[in-house]
C-alpha cells in the first residue's frame, strides 16, 4: 500500500502533491519523493523518510509548476533508501512513474535487459522495470507506450508517468491495486486514496482493473484494457478527510479486517502457482538438502504474533514432518534454550521493531542457528538482522489489534509448512495441490464473510458479550490457539477479561466459572474432534453459559444444539484458521465499540511494543 498524488492544473502543483501525500502517509511512510516538469526539464527529488524530509530535501521550487506526481512509500521490494524510492525514472531521463502494488515478473525483465544492456538500473526495485519498459515502447504518445509496456507485466498496479515530451499530461493505469481521479475546475488529481483529493474536489472518477487514463487539467479520458474510451459514473465524496483516511469505515481495525482479503491475496502473489499445486518460496535462497537436515524449528514472537506461531506449529508438524517448539519472546531469550546448528529459529513481528523478539533473534544468531524473520516492515530491524526474511504483503497496520497482519503470518507460515514439506518429502503431491488450491480460494471465502450480512447476526450477540466483564473462548486441536487470539483481541480493545481454554481442559477446573447467560464463544471447525468439542459445549450449555459457535457449514450436528452460530464457508480444516479468525475479530470490535472503548488506540497498548 502506497501513497500516489498526481496533480494537472492551474496550483502550484508541488503544494498540492506534497499536502495530498501528507494525507496518505498512513498507507505508507518509509520513503517519499516527487517528479515534475520544471521549465520543460523532468526533475525527481526522492528520499527515504517521511514527506516532511522529503519537503526539506525539496527546497525551493518555482511557483509556475504545474504538473507533477508524487510517491510516499511502503516498502515491499527494496529497501526504504532513496534509492528505492519513486518516482523511478527512465534511462533517457525524460519519463517518470510512481507505482503501488506488486511486478510478479520483474525478475525476468529486469534480467532480459541487463542481458540485452539496453537498460542501467539505479534501484532494487520491482517498479523500475516499468520505467524502463514503457521507455522501450515510447513512440510519442505516452498512454500507448504505457499500455504496450504493460502488455508484458504480471502483477499488480496502480500507476502514474508522465514524460516531459508531454508537459501538462498525466497517464494512469490501474489493476488491482487503487485509484481515483479528482475532476476539478481548470484541474484534474490522481490518487491512491480519497483523502489526497478532498480539499481540492469532491466529484471523482474510480478506475476499474484494466483501465487506464490520460489525465490532463481540462481533460480526464478513460480507457478499457482493448484502448476504447469509455464513460464512467461520476462519483460524489460525501466523506470527511478522516472518515477518509479510514475508508469511510469508524476505525482504522474495522477497515484492516475488511482489507484481509486482499492482503490474503498480495501475500500470496507469486508464492504459490495454483495449476501447479506448489509453492515457490526460492526467495529464501534455502538449499534443497539445508531443510533436511532441520531437525527442530522454534518459533519464537509475542501476543498475536505467537498465536500465529501456535498455529505454525501444527501445520508445520503435520505437514513438514518437523518438530516445533513455540516460545513468547520474553521467555526465549531468558531461559537458556538448547540451540544448535541442526535448527532453524523463526521469529513473527508485524513491526519487527519488538524488543524481545528481537533480543531472541539475536540469541539465536549468537548461538550459530539460522533465522528467518516473518516481518511486515521492510526495513525493520528484524528484517535487517535475520538470515532470511519471508515478507508479509498486508500494508501498514495502523490500528493496536493486529487482524490483517496476523492473517498474513498465518499464510507465511502455510508457504514455509508446504514448500519445506516438499523439499523433505514428507507431503504427498495430491495434498499438496489440495492444500496450495485451498490457499488460493480464501480470499474470496474472507470476502464471503465480510458482508453485512453474515456481520449483523454476529452483533446482536455482541450486544450481550458486551454486558459481561468475563467471558470464555474455547477450541480443540487447531481451534486452541484462534480462541487464544480471539480472548486476546476481546481482551485488548473492549476490556472484557476473557480467557481461552482448550475446551477439553473446563471439566479441570474452569467450570466453576460457568454461570447463567456467561458468553462463551466456542471454535468448532475441526471435523476430527468436533464431537468432543460438541460435548464440551453441551457441558457449558447444560450450566447456562450462553454459548455463540464458529463452525463450517455443514457441520450440521453443532447447528442441532445452539442458535448463536456463525458459519464458515467450508474449507480444509487445515486452513480453517484462517476463516474463522475474522468472526473473533469482529465480536471484540463490536463489543469494544458497544462499551465504547478506544478502539484503534487501547489504554496502556502501543502499535510497537520497542521497550522490554
Ligand atoms: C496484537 O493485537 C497486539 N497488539 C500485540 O499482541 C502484538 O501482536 C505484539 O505486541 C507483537 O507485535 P509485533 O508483531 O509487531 O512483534
Amino acid at each position: 500500500m502506497c501513497g500516489i498524488v498526481g496533480y494537472a492544473g492551474n496550483k502550484e502543483a508541488l503544494a498540492v502533491i506534497i499536502d495530498g501525500l501528507k494525507k496518505l502517509e498512513y498507507r505508507g511512510y518509509d520513503s517519499a519523493g516527487v517528479a515534475f516538469l520544471d521549465d520543460g526539464e523532468l526533475v525527481v527529488v526522492k528520499s527515504a523518510g517521511s514527506v516532511a524530509a522529503l519537503e526539506g530535501a525539496m527546497g525551493e521550487r518555482s511557483s509556475e509548476i504545474k504538473t507533477g506526481i508524487g510517491h510516499t512509500r511502503w516498502a515491499t521490494h527494496g529497501r526504504p533508501t532513496d534509492e528505492n524510492a519513486h518516482p523511478h525514472r527512465s534511462c533517457c531521463g525524460e519519463i517518470a512513474l510512481i507505482h503501488n502494488g506488486i511486478i510478479e515478473n520483474y525478475r525476468s525483465i529486469r534480467q532480459r535487459m541487463l542481458d540485452q544492456k539496453t537498460h542501467t538500473f539505479s534501484s532494487e526495485t520491482d517498479t523500475e522495470v516499468l520505467a524502463h519498459l514503457i521507455e522501450e515502447n515510447y513512440e510519442g504518445d505516452l498512454l500507448k507506450a504505457v499500455r504496450r509496456a504493460l502488455k508484458e507485466v504480471k502483477g499488480s498496479y496502480g500507476l502514474v508517468a508522465i514524460s516531459s515530451r508531454e508537459p501538462g499530461r498525466l497517464v494512469c493505469a490501474r489493476q488491482d491495486s487503487p485509484l481515483v481521479i479528482g475532476l476539478g475546475k481548470g484541474e484534474n488529481l490522481v490518487a491512491s486514496d480519497i483523502p489526497a483529493i478532498i480539499a481540492h474536489t469532491r466529484r471523482a472518477l474510480v478506475l476499474e482493473d484494466g483501465e487506464f487514463a490520460s489525465v490532463t487539467m481540462d481533460k480526464v479520458e478513460v480507457y478499457d484494457h482493448k484502448g476504447l474510451l469509455v464513460e464512467k459514473d461520476e462519483l460524489e465524496i460525501t466523506w470527511d478527510i478522516e472518515a477518509a483516511e479510514k475508508g469511510g469505515y469508524d476505525h482504522f481495525m474495522l477497515k484492516e479486517i475488511m482489507e484481509q482479503p486482499a492482503a490474503v491475496k498480495e501475500t500470496m502473489r507469486q508464492r504459490i502457482n495454483a495449476s501447479e499445486g506448489r509453492v515457490d518460496l526460492s526467495e529464501l535462497e534455502f538449499a534443497a538438502d539445508q531443510i533436511k537436515s532441520f531437525e527442530k524449528i522454534y518459533i519464537v514472537a509475542c501476543g498475536t504474533a505467537y498465536h500465529a506461531g501456535l498455529l505454525g506449529k501444527t501445520i508445520i508438524e503435520r505437514l513438514a514432518n518437523l518438530p516445533v517448539e513455540v516460545e513468547v519472546a520474553s521467555e526465549f531469550r531468558y531461559r537458556e534454550p538448547l540451540l544448535n546448528d541442526k535448527q532453524l529459529v523463526i521469529v513473527i513481528s508485524q513491526s519487527g521493531e519488538t524488543a524481545d523478539t528481537l533480543a531472541a533473534l539475536r540469541l539465536a544468531r549468537e548461538k550459530g542457528v539460522s533465522v528467518l524473520a516473518i516481518t511486515n516492515v521492510v526495513g525493520s530491524s528484524v528484517s535487517r538482522e535475520a538470515d532470511r526474511i519471508l515478507y508479509t504483503w498486508a500494508g501498514p497496520e495502523i490500528a493496536v489489534a493486529s487482524t490483517k497482519a496476523y492473517l498474513t503470518q498465518l499464510i507465511a507460515l502455510y508457504l514455509i509448512a508446504i514448500y519445506f514439506g516438499e523439499a523433505r518429502g514428507t507431503i504427498e503431491k495430491k495434498e499438496m495441490d489440495e492444500i496450495v488450491n485451498g490457499l488460493a480460494a480464501l480470499p474470496a471465502k474472507l470476502k464471503s464473510i465480510l458482508t453485512e450480512e453474515s456481520v449483523s447476526r454476529l452483533r446482536t450477540y455482541c450486544e450481550h458479550l458486551a454486558k459481561w466483564e468475563s467471558a470464555f473462548f474455547i477450541g480443540r486441536n487447531l481451534d486452541y490457539p484462534v480462541a487464544m487470539e480471539g480472548a486476546l483481541k476481546l481482551k485488548e480493545i473492549s476490556y472484557i477479561h476473557a480467557e481461552a481454554y482448550a475446551a477439553g481442559e473446563l471439566k479441570h477446573g474452569p467450570l466453576a466459572l460457568i454461570v447463567e447467560g456467561i458468553p462463551v464463544i466456542a471454535l468448532a471447525t475441526q471435523q476430527a474432534v468436533l464431537d468432543k468439542t460438541l460435548s464440551n459445549i453441551q457441558e457449558v450449555i447444560a450450566r447456562g453459559g450462553a454459548v455463540f459457535a464458529i463452525t463450517q457449514e455443514g457441520f450440521n450436528d453443532v447447528s442441532k444444539q445452539i442458535e448463536a452460530i456463525f458459519y464458515l464457508p467450508p474449507t480444509d480444516d487445515i486452513l480453517a484458521p484462517v476463516l474463522s479468525a475474522v468472526p473473533t475479530q469482529l465480536i471484540a470490535y463490536y463489543a469494544a465499540t458497544a462499551r465504547g472503548s478506544s478502539v484503534d488506540k487501547p489504554r496502556n497498548l502501543a502499535k510497537s511494543v520497542t521497550v522490554e
